[in-house]
C-alpha cells in the first residue's frame, strides 16, 4: 500500500475494472491499487473473467459481467467481487460464496437516478411522448387538433409498485407527492416507517388488478424470474401500462408482447430487457410503448458515486473491516 513509511514497499493488491468507469473514479483507484482497465470498454468475455479470477485480488464487475458457477469456479486469486450497481443477479452467489469470495454492491446512491427515470417512462409512456417525438420528427405533424394524440391522465392515477425497497418507495414518494397518485404495492415484508400513504396488498395479482401503472422495483433472477407472466398480465386493467426499470427476466418478454398486440394492457415503459443488449424485435414496432437503454442510474453524479462507493467497499475489505455493503 502506499499509506508510507515501511508500507510503501509492499506490493499494492492488484484490482480489475471490468468496463469503462467515470474518470475520477478510475483516476482514485490508479492511486490506491495496481489496476487494470478496460479503456476500449468492450464487455468481457467468459474466459477472461475466467481467468482474472486467477490473477486480481479484486474483481469489479458490472452488470454486463455474466459471473455464473463455470466462471466463479476458477477464483483462486481474486478474494472480493465490488459490484459496480446495486442489481447483482448477474452473480453467483451461492457459487461465489462456495469460491471463498465476499460480493459487495453499490445501494442508495442511485436511488433517486433510478425513480426518476422510472418517472420518465411513466410520463412518455402515459402521454405518448416518444410516439410525438417520432411524429414530429419525421415531418409528420399537421399541427394541433382536439383529437391528437391523446394520452392518459396521469395525475390521480393509481399506481401499483411490485417491490418497496429503496427505489420502489422513491418512485411511491414522487407519484404521491408530485402526482397525486394512490399509492398500492406488494412487497415480500412487511413495509414499515412509509414516506407517503400507500396500502401493502396481500398479492402481486391484488395489485396488478388495482393499478393504472405498475412499476417493478425487485430484484432480478431467482424466484423473481418471469414474475410477471402471461397470466399475471391479464390480472392488470386493459387500460394499465407495465413499467420496468428493475432488470428483465422479472418480465416474460414474449408474454408481454403477446398482451401488447392483443391489448390486453394499454402500454409498457421499459429500460431493461431480458436478453439485453436485444431487444425484442417486436417491442421496437410498438408505438404504446417506450425504450430505453438501461438508464436508471445513468447521472453523472450517481454514476460517480456508486464508483467512490465501491472504492469504499474495497478500502474497508483490504483493511480488514466488514464492507458497509457486503451482499454475501
Ligand atoms: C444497477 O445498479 O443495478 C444498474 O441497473 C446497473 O447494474
Amino acid at each position: 500500500m502506499s499509506e508510507g513509511g515501511g508500507a510503501r514497499d509492499l506490493p499494492r493488491h492488484k484490482v480489475l475494472v471490468t468496463r469503462r468507469w467515470p474518470s475520477e473514479v478510475e483516476a482514485e483507484l490508479a492511486r490506491a491499487y495496481d489496476t487494470t482497465f478496460n479503456p476500449d470498454d468492450r464487455p468481457m468475455s467468459a474466459e477472461a473473467l475466467h481467468a482474472a479470477l486467477q490473477s486480481y485480488d479484486a474483481v469489479l464487475p458490472t452488470v454486463t459481467d455474466r459471473m455464473d458457477a463455470s466462471v466463479l469456479s476458477a477464483a483462486k486469486k481474486t478474494r472480493i467481487l465490488a459490484n459496480y450497481g446495486v442489481g447483482f443477479n448477474h452473480i453467483d452467489v451461492e457459487a461465489a460464496k462456495a469460491a471463498g469470495l465476499v460480493v459487495t454492491n453499490t445501494p442508495d446512491v442511485l436511488t433517486d437516478a433510478t425513480a426518476d427515470l422510472a418517472m420518465t417512462l411513466l410520463l412518455m409512456t402515459a402521454r405518448r411522448a416518444g410516439e410525438g417525438e417520432r411524429e414530429l420528427r419525421a415531418g409528420k405533424w399537421s399541427g394541433w387538433r382536439p383529437t391528437h394524440m391523446l394520452g392518459t391522465q396521469v395525475t390521480g392515477a393509481t399506481l401499483g409498485i411490485i417491490g418497496m425497497g429503496r427505489i420502489g418507495r422513491a418512485v411511491a414518494s414522487r407519484c404521491h407527492n408530485g402526482f397525486g397518485m394512490k399509492v398500492v404495492f406488494f412487497d415480500m415484508f412487511p413495509a414499515k416507517n412509509l414516506e407517503v400513504p400507500a396500502g401493502q396488498l396481500a398479492t402481486v395479482e391484488d395489485v396488478l388488478a388495482a393499478a393504472d401503472f405498475i412499476s417493478l422495483h425487485c430484484p432480478g433472477g431467482g424466484e423473481n424470474f418471469h414474475l410477471i407472466n402471461a397470466e399475471r398480465l391479464k390480472r392488470m386493467k386493459p387500460t394499465a401500462f407495465l413499467i420496468n426499470t428493475a432488470r428483465g427476466d422479472i418480465v416474460d418478454e414474449s408474454a408481454l408482447v403477446d398482451a401488447l398486440k392483443a391489448g390486453r394492457i394499454a402500454g409498457a415503459g421499459l429500460d431493461v430487457y431480458e436478453a439485453e443488449p436485444k431487444v425484442h424485435p417486436e417491442l421496437v414496432k410498438m408505438e404504446n410503448v417506450t425504450l430505453l437503454p438501461h438508464l436508471g442510474s445513468a447521472t453523472k453524479s450517481a454514476r460517480v458515486a456508486m464508483g467512490m462507493r465501491v472504492v469504499e467497499n474495497l478500502a474497508a475489505f483490504f483493511a480488514g473491516r466488514e464492507p458497509a455493503d457486503r451482499v454475501a
